[in-house]
């Protein structure tokens, strides 16, 4: 199946982020720690350059713990931070302070050679949607914490959050868009909910899903579903699983749609287990 994208307004978007990242000493990059690979934008090497970079690999309770693992080593071997992270419940955001301050040490170097002393690091969020920006700067924010308002001169207009007396970050985050280098990039965007399901046949995404997870995690599907184990991976695992499931149509016939639908919520939910799509060895 072809897996589009309708980037729309996301030229505006690009040059406002390339002005905002003149504000900020150093890009937090979220990135799906399921499709680490997909979930990046490229051009953000290019927009942030001499800026401090890191990367947070967000929903990593959704992620193979063990890929997880080598994404962390693949970046630091990059020489880029990077960090897991589960912005939804917060795992993971403590050691973020002490990861910035390391990050933007030269700069912390440089203020303090110049006698400038506390001024906070300011940051900004980007990511492709849907990756957890708004979910991140929520709850790393917390409660406590107060917009610092207007400077007017210095920030014109834009809102900061102060996260700590060393740390403010831009409150509108960049919205980057993913870069579709090939069909594959959009198929797996589609798999993690990225991609409007509104443009997706849901019958033929779940039939790619369960030809692409079978290499990775051969089983996986057949045992949350308890299939038989030689049930072929076409469209017979559908009828398999809306069977299991009950969904039937008026005449008896198993509802195949819905099937797919279950099929892709249970993925998504993370009910299948916890799954990576891409891991550094695909680079
Ligand atoms: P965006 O600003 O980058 O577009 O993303 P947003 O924060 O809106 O998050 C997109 C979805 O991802 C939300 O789910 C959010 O709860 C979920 N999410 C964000 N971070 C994490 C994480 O670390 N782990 C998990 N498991 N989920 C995460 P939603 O279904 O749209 O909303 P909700 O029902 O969860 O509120």
């Amino acid at each position: 199946m072809n897996y589009q994208w309708y980037p729309g307004h996301m030229t505006k978007a690009k040059r406002q982020m390339s002005e905002d990242i003149k504000l900020i000493d150093l890009i937090i990059e979220i990135t799906d720690a399921r499709v680490a690979i997909s979930s990046r934008n490229p051009d953000i090497d290019e927009l942030g350059k001499g800026k401090a970079r890191l990367v947070l690999l967000n929903k990593s309770d959704l992620a193979d713990p063990e890929v997880n693992k080598k994404w962390a080593e693949y970046y630091k071997s990059k020489g880029i931070y990077a960090l897991e992270v589960n912005s939804k419940s917060g795992a993971g955001l403590k050691a973020i302070q002490a990861t910035v301050n390391e990050a933007c040490k030269e700069k912390i170097e440089r203020d303090r050679k110049r006698g400038i002393k506390n001024r906070p690091i300011r940051a900004m969020v980007v990511g492709i949607p849907n990756v957890g920006k708004s979910t991140f700067i929520n709850s790393f924010a917390g409660k406590a914490v107060a917009k610092t308002g207007n400077k007017p001169g210095v920030t014109k207009g834009k809102q900061w959050i102060k996260m700590s007396k060393s740390l403010e970050l831009l409150d509108t985050p960049g919205i980057l868009w993913p870069k579709f280098e090939d069909n594959a990039t959009g198929m797996k965007l589609a798999f993690i909910g990225s991609i409007n399901d509104e443009i997706i046949v849901t019958e033929e995404m779940a039939l790619d899903f369960v030809k692409y997870i079978d290499r990775l995690y051969p089983e996986a599907v057949i045992r949350h579903y308890e299939l038989a184990p030689d049930t072929p991976t076409d469209h017979r695992i559908l009828e398999e699983i809306g069977k299991k499931r009950g969904c039937l149509m008026s005449g008896g016939e198993t509802d195949i749609v819905k099937a797919a639908r279950i099929l892709m919520d249970d993925y998504r939910a993370g009910r299948l287990g916890r799954m990576s799509l891409e891991s550094p060895e695909m680079l």
